[in-house]
């Protein structure tokens, strides 16, 4: 154990220079040291899947060849495992790889939510869910952290496109902030305490991230309680000053900035003090970082490997398996086609892009799983074009006509999904496209094989039997593929977003990407399976689908009450049987749905889940926690989140749209929130309050008249009178009710309502 130091007196004996400077980076990839204070500088690497440390030329945008490392899936494929355990390995692998390469913090986990399929960074986010995206992050992080390594939550916040996004203003609400972007984070930073957050690039509400107070200190800091410090996107610092009072700490990746600083510390305009607070919580890590480096660290490659295959298995999902086309038999003869068979796309372009230290090869991947089939391979496209070659997919067309079954590798090419540009739609390329039709106008077998890093359409599905979707499966993406493909591991992914039938279904679409440097999210809550559900609209895949090898059976879904208040915890529990005769994983999902509501609020939303591994016939109890968060929304008022009283639905499902057992629950508020009535309140308003009914309900009685008569007409003159404001009884009162009587009505209920 290293003493623990003294960083107030370290501080204090700094130069106002060597504070400044401090405050931004050394390079690229290091922080500053201070060599006669015996501060040390550290190294930080990208990225979230895979570690791209440069030594020799450097850059943020993944052009430079970077150190060997192993390339795990990329985030869109490890959060369809939906299994927290497997992020736990795969981050302890992570963080063995960064201390071998000395790096003492990971730019990643990215916890931005998939608002649009067409993001180009999509790839490297998990999900259009906050309560997966940061449950899965949480226990990523830290594991990280657990070998001595610091992470770097990202993009801080609502950075979910990529065009623009230096300079793009976010807008939203603060229901849709809270709920949907910030929620993602929240619980990450909340349960995991990564040591330090990365702020965006773009502007959220016209304040850009990186200066942006409300986000990084009112929240981030003072709210959520986060210790660590803030770390600028790669030249995402505006005005390093405001930045630096706003609660940013580290400038990355060059310090432009300390002359700024220095100068604003001398004219009075910003405190000493304000700067000692941020190297207080900037040294606090690096001395960490620095204190947790294992000397001689090694870690084994062809473990790693075998933990990306494993990684992989799970980050797959069987979109569609018709007939039971999959698993393949391993006999006959397999037509392979497409040259994404031969040049795999596993993972994503810009900062994230790893230099792998091995490379599965499908082809071969796929003989040595197939047993006794003979495989036969054929290009049927070029992937660097988009036009179809006519005598290359003749070729595949007669391969796959003289096979039993064709497997299809298709997908998007690397150009078409990038780090800094966004899709503007979500076709594969016409070559591919039409190879398909092609291929399944002569052939009844197919299976296509899917590379792609965020949703695609699929106008061929009619025609394919089997889909598997692969997402950027890294580096082991043959070898996993091939494992499922011949049925030698039972397929156990379910998506983490929603595949819409078309682009225009998707809820963002006629509003992203924003005008000019604006974008709005005037979908708001809506987003993903919140949409579609809400709205009814089929996607072509919902939120939460995977297929199966097996078949599982969902039974006895019980909560330990029935009656709960606010701050009580439900525990839920379900029996998932397989009943089919492989072994097999399956994902429960727990949505929360309010029965009704006076706030507009989703139909349901995810707040729990479960991936259970099942022999055939065995079964096992999977249970769930719910508290206060389950059934809340963020109430703007109160600044606080809040649950309505009343009835809740506690949904088990297979998928957002395949809902297995549900049962109802009441929730009970323990807040009260305390309304001011005024003469403009409406009388339905003032009599939903039960402090305000008390009081006038039997002034209502005295009115019997009214209370009796059942006629349409009274119908109907009572549902006017709920929406109608309570001084309008003067007015239709004839003189009966004075204003002076209403108000000391309104009086009364107010006070009562203070006092209660
Ligand atoms: C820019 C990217 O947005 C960020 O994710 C990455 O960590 C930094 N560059 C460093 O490469």
């Amino acid at each position: 154990m290293t003493e623990p130091r003294n960083l107030k007196k370290l501080i204090a004996e700094m130069t106002l220079e060597e504070k400044a400077e401090l405050c931004g980076g050394a390079d690229f990839w290091h922080t500053k040291g201070v060599e006669r204070l015996g501060i040390p500088a550290i190294r930080v690497a990208d990225g979230p899947h895979g570690l791209r440390v440069q030594k020799q030329a450097d850059d943020h945008l993944g052009i430079y060849m970077s150190e060997p490392s192993t390339c795990f899936p990329t985030a869109a494929g490890t959060a369809s495992s939906w299994n927290v355990e497997l992020l736990r390995e795969m981050g302890a692998a992570l963080g063995e790889e960064c201390q071998a390469a000395e790096v003492g913090i990971l730019l990643g986990p990215g916890v931005n939510i998939k608002r649009s399929p067409l993001c180009g960074r999509n790839f490297e986010y998990y999900s259009e869910d906050p309560y997966l995206s940061s449950r899965l992050a949480a226990a990523f992080i830290e594991v990280v952290q657990s070998q001595g390594v610091g992470t770097s939550l990202k993009h801080f916040a609502v950075n979910n496109q990529e065009h623009r996004r230096m300079t793009v203003n976010a807008v939203l609400d603060e229901r849709t902030l809270r709920e949907i972007y910030l929620a993602s984070f929240e619980g990450a930073v909340k349960q995991a305490k990564p040591w330090t957050v990365m702020c965006s690039y773009n502007k959220v509400n016209g304040e850009y991230a990186s200066e942006n107070k409300y986000l990084l200190t009112d929240i981030l800091k003072e709210e959520w309680g986060h210790e660590g410090f803030v770390v600028s996107d790669w030249g995402a610092t505006n005005e390093r000053v405001k930045g630096l009072a706003a609660g940013l700490e580290l400038e990355m990746p060059f310090d432009a900035g300390s002359a700024r600083i220095m100068e604003s510390v001398q004219k009075g305009e910003l405190s000493e003090e304000v700067l000692d607070q941020s190297l207080e919580r900037l040294l606090a890590v690096v001395f960490k970082a620095y204190d947790s480096k294992k000397a001689d660290a090694m870690y084994d490659r062809d473990a790693h490997h075998q933990l990306a295959r494993k990684v992989a298995h799970e980050s797959m999902v069987l979109l569609k398996n018709e007939d039971h086309i999959l698993p393949l038999p391993k006999k006959g003869k397999i037509a392979v086609v497409g040259e994404l068979a031969v040049s795999p796309r596993f993972q994503g372009g810009g900062s994230s892009h790893v230099n792998p230290n091995k490379i599965d090869d499908i082809l071969s991947e796929l003989a040595k799983a197939a047993g006794e089939a003979e495989i036969i391979f054929s290009q049927g496209y070029k992937l660097a074009e988009d036009a179809v070659d006519p005598p290359m997919s003749l070729e595949a067309v007669e391969a796959a006509q003289k096979a039993d079954s064709v497997l299809i590798f298709a997908g998007l090419p690397e150009r078409y999904e990038s780090e800094g540009y966004d899709r503007t739609h979500l076709s594969i390329p016409a070559n591919q496209l039409s190879l398909i039709q092609e291929i399944a106008a002569v052939q009844p077998n197919v299976v296509v094989v899917l590379s792609n890093g965020s949703p695609v359409e699929l106008p061929w599905l009619d025609q394919a039997k089997g889909v598997l979707e692969c997402y950027l499966g890294g580096q082991a993406l043959g070898s996993a593929a091939a494992d499922l493909i011949f049925g030698d591991v039972n397929p156990s992914g379910k998506l983490a977003e929603s595949f819409p039938k078309k682009l225009e279904h998707n809820p963002s679409h006629p509003y992203f990407p924003g005008e000019g440097d604006s974008v709005e999210y005037r979908e708001g809550l809506f987003v993903g399976y919140r949409y579609y559900d809400s709205k009814a609209i089929e996607p072509l895949f919902p939120f939460g689908h995977g297929l199966s090898y097996t078949s599982f059976e969902y039974s006895n879904l019980t909560v330990d009450r029935y009656d709960m208040l606010d701050t009580d915890t439900l525990t839920v529990r379900l029996m998932v049987c397989n009943t089919g005769s492989r072994a097999g994983k399956e994902v429960v999902q727990l949505y929360v749905r309010d029965v009704q509501s006076q706030v507009i609020r989703p139909v349901q939303e995810l707040k729990g889940f479960a991936k259970v591994e099942l022999q055939p016939g065995e079964q096992k109890m999977v249970s769930f926690t719910l508290g206060k968060r389950a059934f809340a929304y963020y109430n703007t008022e109160l600044r606080d989140w809040h649950v309505e009283t009343g009835e809740f639905q506690i949904i088990a499902a297979r998928s957002s749209r395949d809902a297995g057992k549900s049962l109802t629950v009441h929730v009970t508020s323990t807040t009260t929130i305390k309304k001011t009535f005024t003469r403009n309140s409406t009388i339905g308003d003032i009599l939903a309050d039960p402090v305000a009914r008390a009081i006038v309900e039997p002034l209502l009685k005295q009115n019997a008249g009214v209370q009796e008569d059942d006629s349409d007409a009274a119908h109907v003159s009572m549902a006017m009178m709920m929406d109608a404001p309570v001084r309008v009884v003067v007015a239709f009162s004839q003189g009966a009710v004075s204003e002076e009587m209403v108000e000391a009505l309104l009086n009364r209920i107010n006070e009562q309502n203070q006092s209660s």
